[in-house]
């Protein structure tokens, strides 16, 4: 791409002065970074603009200081032998003669501007983003932000996708979080809801035959804020129609697959495919990080007459090994730790925790070796692989608690940051349509959105054993993060009612709430299904960063609230007033 960077105010950009450029009188604008002083009378400036930066010679009694915003006009020559910067694309020149006009001058900035910054407050940080983002890190993460959204759109409109925005003023919907309510004028005491996301209005397009949606979206939810959680964040969008999983599986695919080409340069690997019992079973976890070994080993059947009570009447006993070659500190660990990992287990739903260290030709050492015989010894030691120096962590209890404890206990001890090399990227499929019962409503949770089109094979135990009942729901995880979900959806009107109905909400109340979405679908609603990732989580395992507000322009802190606008803010009375609106008394902390 030919692009013009001549402006008004300057000729070339900073980043791009090159050897090529020996010898022209050039002029340059940008912001004064670093200042070193060289002798009795030079002093080499960095000018930085957005391309990068690159180095004046000037008189050093120049008055030109941090972040000023500055115009210089000089002659581009080769730096002297012995002064090549290799760190820089810059480095091989330098401006000289330089001929100095002050645009802009500038307060001293909270932190310095030339640093990566991992000591500042983020706080701090927040509260002055604008300088913050002045910053090569936020501008590198800002761009290849951008190059990961054109990436995206460019694969869904070869894809033969179209855009389409959907409202932000809405209903509120049964999606599952919890939502921004946002008051109406016109009506006192109603209100809109801001979307999730678009999960209605793009299964509405699908009944009117748009076929191929897709949408960079705006969604909001209003959750306890993580490094992988914002209030507001982004969404790639998509449904389809006439589809079966395997169609939308290829779909994102190609669209993720796009986007790390743009973000890396390089392609990942055709992406795996497990199972959500697989994904259990093995990492006991729905989003399992396959970058590390430490897998769930099956134990149940080593210890069928055992006569160690906590094992006796177990459904499932399971292990990780800590391995000492890979994780010679937690496989070392002593009684403290141990004692820790016990309590872990136990706030994470175990009844408790068996460990046992290995010693030289398998001997055991633990408080519950002498409960267990030589051949459930032997047994287990084989079984799990493990080695002299190696640690051993069982649980034994329902499938579900054995798996769930164990994947959280290996990725306490082994999990490398999110977003460490190599990307795994796999793909998990039939997830459960409910993952369990609300032990206070007595009513199914649904495992994703209450949209989902149950397995065919499974429908027939919808109200009698609902929780075998599989959905045609599938995530994409990334480095044990969930980058995305998606599902085929029920097109059948009267099973969506029987769903619901399942769920505790009565024809009536469905009809008073969604009536809007259930209405539709009775005018020739096509199979459809599609997909929804987190464009912010993409961008930050792929720009490096473990927190999703490393690669947002303005990000919310921990706790939610804008160090740099105050926001939220109270609102003026007369505002509510127009509203309909009181306040109540702050609620006693
Ligand atoms: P889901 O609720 O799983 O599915 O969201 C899809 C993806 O959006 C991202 N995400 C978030 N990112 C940052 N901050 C948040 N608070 C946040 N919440 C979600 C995640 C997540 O995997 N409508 C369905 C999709 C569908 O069925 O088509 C949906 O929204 O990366
Ligand atoms: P107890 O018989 O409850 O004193 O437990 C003996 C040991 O077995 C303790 O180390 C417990 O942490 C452990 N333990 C008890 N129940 C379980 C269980 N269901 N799974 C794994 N370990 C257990």
């Amino acid at each position: 791409m030919n692009i013009k960077n001549s402006t008004a105010l300057r000729t070339h950009l900073c980043g791009d002065m090159r050897a090529e450029n020996i010898g022209q009188v050039v002029t340059l604008c940008g912001w004064v970074g670093r200042r070193r002083e060289h002798g009795e009378h030079l002093a080499f400036l960095d000018l930085r603009d957005f391309s990068g930066i690159v180095q004046c010679v000037v008189d050093n009694t120049v008055d030109v200081r941090s972040e000023w915003v500055i115009r210089v006009t000089g002659k581009v020559q080769a730096r002297p032998g012995g002064t090549v910067n290799a760190n820089i694309p810059t480095g091989e020149v330098e401006l000289a003669e330089c001929k100095i006009e002050v645009l802009n001058n500038a307060e001293p900035p909270p932190f310095p501007i030339d640093q990566r910054g991992d000591d500042v407050d983020e706080n701090v940080r927040l509260k002055f983003r604008y300088l913050d983002i002045r910053r090569e890190r936020m501008q590198k993460n800002l761009r290849l932000r951008a190059a990961i959204n054109s990436a995206i759109r460019k694969s869904m409109e070869s894809q033969g996708f179209t855009e389409i925005e959907t409202p932000l003023l809405m209903p509120s919907t049964p999606e599952g979080a919890r939502e921004f309510l946002v008051p109406s004028r016109n009506e006192p005491g109603s209100f809109y809801a801001l979307p999730q996301s678009p999960q209605l209005w793009k299964q509405l397009l699908m009944v009117a035959g748009m076929d191929r949606y897709y949408q960079i979206a705006k969604c909001l939810r209003d959750e306890d804020l993580r490094a992988d959680r914002q209030y507001e964040f982004m969404q790639l969008d998509a449904e389809m129609s006439f589809v079966d999983k395997d169609d939308v599986i290829a779909m994102i695919s190609t669209a993720v697959i796009a986007a790390a080409l743009a973000a890396t340069g390089s392609e990942p690997p055709p992406i795996e495919r497990m199972t959500w019992h697989q994904a259990m079973n093995i990492y006991g976890i729905d989003k399992p990080d396959l970058r590390f070994g430490m897998t769930l080993v099956e134990l149940t059947s080593v210890f069928t007459a055992t006569e160690f009570k906590a094992f006796a009447s177990a459904e499932s006993i399971k292990a990780i090994c800590v391995s000492h070659a890979d994780y010679p500190q937690q496989a070392a660990s002593g009684r403290n730790k141990l004692d820790a990992l016990t309590e872990r287990a136990k706030k994470l739903g175990a009844k408790g925790l068996v460990w046992l260290k290995v010693g030289e030709a398998g001997a055991l050492e633990s408080p519950v070796a002498k409960f267990l015989s030589p051949a459930e010894q032997s047994a287990l030691v084989e079984q799990t692989g493990a080695v002299a120096g190696d640690l051993v962590l069982i649980v034994a209890d329902t499938w579900a608690t054995t798996c769930s404890v164990l994947g959280q206990l290996r990725n306490d001890l082994g999990r490398p940051p999110v977003h460490q090399g190599p990307y795994r990227y796999v793909w998990v499929v039939d997830f459960p349509m409910f993952v369990g019962i609300n032990p206070t409503t007595k009513l199914p949770q649904p495992g994703h959105h209450p949209f989902c089109h149950p397995h065919p094979d499974d429908i027939d135990r919808l109200e009698t054993d609902p929780l075998s009942v599989r959905a045609l729901a599938y995530d994409l995880v990334l480095n044990g993060w969930e980058l995305g979900s998606g599902s085929i959806r029920i097109h059948e009107p009267e099973l969506q009612r029987r769903v619901f109905r399942y769920l505790g909400i009565s024809d009536e109340d469905a009809d008073h709430r969604f009536g809007f979405f259930l209405q539709p679908f009775k005018y020739g609603a096509p199979p459809h299904g599609g997909f929804a990732f987190g464009i912010d989580r993409l961008t930050a395992i792929l720009a490096g960063e473990d927190n999703i507000r490393e690669v947002i322009a303005f990000p919310k802190t921990q706790s939610g609230s804008d160090p740099m606008t105050n926001a939220p803010t109270v609102v003026e009375s007369a505002q509510l007033k127009d509203l309909g609106i009181r306040l109540l008394p702050p609620a006693a902390k």
